[in-house]
């Protein structure tokens, strides 16, 4: 059966983490997977999540199956966390995913049931995943101009003259904040654009939502898919809750359907078919761990001390390593580093440079020369600045 089947090719980011994994030196530098570290190279378990496992462990009752939506909780206390108010609850159908790639994937299996021949547009850079996971839902990717390669900002002018040719029916993928791989952003000037945009085109937004609370904070960062959501008939979200409540390995993620009352029903019935398909039920501990959170007013106000605090050595560490840069190159080369949101920026260097830093420096970053800030601490910036001077040199 299997004579023919190709070797897949490995995922760059998985291939990346293997071989660091490998690597034996000890100031090695991983710069490469998308999880949050702290000042000493860990991923710790939030307090506020310590907290609400333990008051789960204490009280839950019965591990039976919940509905294939997963549990109501959970999601009510995701669409207040994602939309905070902005459509009435009478417009949302929502459903739980074990994660935000599942949330993704649900999603474009939701288009795809809806509008086989649907477009998907996808910013030029973009997670290594959205691509296969558009394809393994049988739709068709296009891209747009995103990041303007000179300046390190965006290509405002690319973005909207590219999207400018979407066809009414289409979806346009946007990232809500920490655009990943660049941590650029819209500017609330730029969604209220993007909102008429794909108003007068007939095209429906569906946002990516992976880094809530890690640009500017849980309200701002929710800024433009809560435009979009007042604004448009329709719009699509996945969201993910690995990264913000650090519940990376228990898989939690909500796809979400905003659309008009009257469709509602039937949205959340497809959305939960769709769940029966692909795994039945969402697993229940991480989503109980975030309505548990969000649902006490204490740990709540832990948990956003916490991820405050996760966001600021982010911001620091991406400053440290711009001033850094600076100083050691003597050239404005990486100005952008220092402006961009969240854990990802993408290091303007070439292939060559890029494989120099590794195979010389120990200094991982993704082929296209993404760096997950939050790998820096402040005794590696030094470092890893002067290898990157070395290998620019
Ligand atoms: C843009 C984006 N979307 C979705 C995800 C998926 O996250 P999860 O680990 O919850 O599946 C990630 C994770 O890195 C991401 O960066």
């Amino acid at each position: 059966m299997f004579e023919t089947l190709p070797a897949p090719k490995l995922d760059a980011i998985i291939a990346l983490m293997q071989a660091y994994a490998a690597d034996p030196r000890a100031g090695k530098i991983d710069l490469g997977v998308g999880v949050y570290r702290d000042e000493d190279g860990r991923t710790p378990v939030m307090a506020a999540v310590k907290a609400a496992e333990a008051q789960i462990l204490e009280a839950q009752e019965s591990k039976s199956y919940l509905a294939l939506a997963g549990d109501t909780a959970f999601l009510k206390q995701m669409e207040a966390l994602l939309l905070g108010g902005a459509v009435p609850s009478a417009r949302v159908a929502a459903v739980g995913a074990p994660g935000g790639t599942s949330a993704v994937r649900q999603i474009c299996e939701l288009i795809r049931s809806a509008r086989p021949d649907a477009v998907i547009w996808v910013s030029a850079q973009t997670w290594p995943n959205h691509l296969p996971l558009i394809r393994a839902a049988g739709l068709r990717a296009q891209s747009y101009r995103y990041l303007d390669a000179k300046g390190g900002g965006l290509d405002r002018e690319g973005l909207f003259a590219d999207l400018e040719q979407v066809s009414a029916g289409d979806v346009v993928l946007l990232h809500g904040c920490c655009h990943n791989p660049t941590g650029v952003d819209l500017s609330a000037q730029d969604w209220a654009e993007m909102a008429a945009l794909l108003e007068r085109r007939g095209a429906v937004p569906f946002i990516d939502m992976a880094y809530q609370g890690f640009g500017e904070g849980l309200d701002a960062d929710a800024g433009g898919l809560r435009h979009l959501a007042a604004r448009l008939p329709e719009l699509l979200v996945a969201a993910s809750c690995s990264k913000n409540f650090g519940l990376y390995r228990e898989r939690v993620g909500i796809a979400m359907a905003i659309v008009d009352p009257a469709q509602r029903d039937t949205l959340a019935a497809a959305l939960a078919g769709l769940n029966r398909q692909a795994f039945a039920f969402p697993p229940d501990h991480g989503g109980r761990v975030v309505s548990t959170v969000l649902g006490d007013a204490a740990l709540r106000h832990q948990w956003q001390t916490e991820l405050d605090a996760m966001r600021q050595r982010v911001q620091e560490n991406r400053r440290a390593l711009a001033r850094a840069l600076r100083d050691a190159t003597g050239s404005d080369r990486f100005a952008g580093v220092g402006h961009a949101q969240g854990m990802f920026s993408i290091l303007p260097l070439t292939a060559d440079e890029i494989s120099a830093l590794r195979a010389g420096h120990g200094v991982y970053v993704l082929g296209d020369g993404r760096a997950n800030m939050a790998g820096l601490s402040t005794r590696n910036i030094a470092a890893c600045a002067a290898a990157i001077s070395a290998v620019t040199r």
